[in-house]
């Protein structure tokens, strides 16, 4: 365990059920890094109750029908965690919106999401059905920088399942959220401690990163 106070701060965009957020905050007792604010655009988010559940100093909620617009709804969340939230690193874990450029260039390099399928295969929704319908044998999630596309940004690791006969969406959902959760928490204390480094566009990985990674068995980007 982590027992120096000087941890890293991260925000955490959701708009659900928060699996990914819980598998942080457990990651949290013995990582270097601490989740000081998580923010919803749905007030119904299930993600809510665990930010409670585990005392996250600050919660938002951005709900839509909370605004004239869905323009206001947004420049008001956005507001929020670029000129109030400034923190080490932000994640997205199953936020529903696409991140207009502004903000993206705004926490270039801080700005992180995962995404259930082996970018760049299946971009955006539905990726295990796209993934049965394609007969791929491989499938998996992806932890990537968050550019101005949808799925675009440069590829920081990877987590394979395979895809067995009879798979349907459902077991396949199950599988690979399961690898996220030990995948995501990873990724972020690797960037937090700087043995993961973004430079010039290219990623820097350690020799420690790299052997954890393979252990863990994890892709890292070359
Ligand atoms: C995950 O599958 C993640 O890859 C995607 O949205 C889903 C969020 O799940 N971006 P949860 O809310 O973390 O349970």
């Amino acid at each position: 365990m982590i027992t120096n106070n000087k941890k890293s701060q991260i925000t955490v965009l959701l708009s659900g059920r928060g699996s990914n957020l819980e598998a942080i905050l457990a990651a949290q007792l013995f990582y270097n890094y601490q989740v000081c604010c998580v923010i919803s655009d749905n007030k119904d988010a299930l993600g809510l109750k665990i930010a409670e559940k585990y005392h996250v100093p600050t919660i938002k909620c951005f709900d839509r029908l909370d605004y004239p617009d869905k323009v206001s709804q947004k420049k008001n969340l956005y507001n929020f965690l670029l000129t109030e939230k400034a923190c080490d690193l932000v994640c997205l874990a199953g936020f529903m919106q696409i991140i207009p450029p502004e903000v993206t260039d705004a926490l270039q390099k801080k700005l992180i999401n995962i995404h259930p399928s082996l970018l760049p295969k299946f971009p955006g929704l539905d990726t295990h059905q796209k993934v049965l319908d394609a007969n791929e044998l491989r499938h998996g999630a992806t932890v990537h920088f968050v550019d101005a596309g949808v799925d675009t940004g440069k590829i920081i690791a990877q987590v394979t399942v395979s895809v067995t006969t009879g798979e349907t969406q459902e077991s396949l959902a199950k599988k690979v959220l399961k690898e996220e959760h030990r995948l995501y928490p990873w990724v972020i204390a690797k960037l937090l401690s700087r043995q993961i480094r973004y430079q010039d566009q290219e990623l820097i990985y350690t020799p420690e990163a790299t052997a954890e990674a393979q252990k863990l068995d994890f892709l890292l980007s070359k």
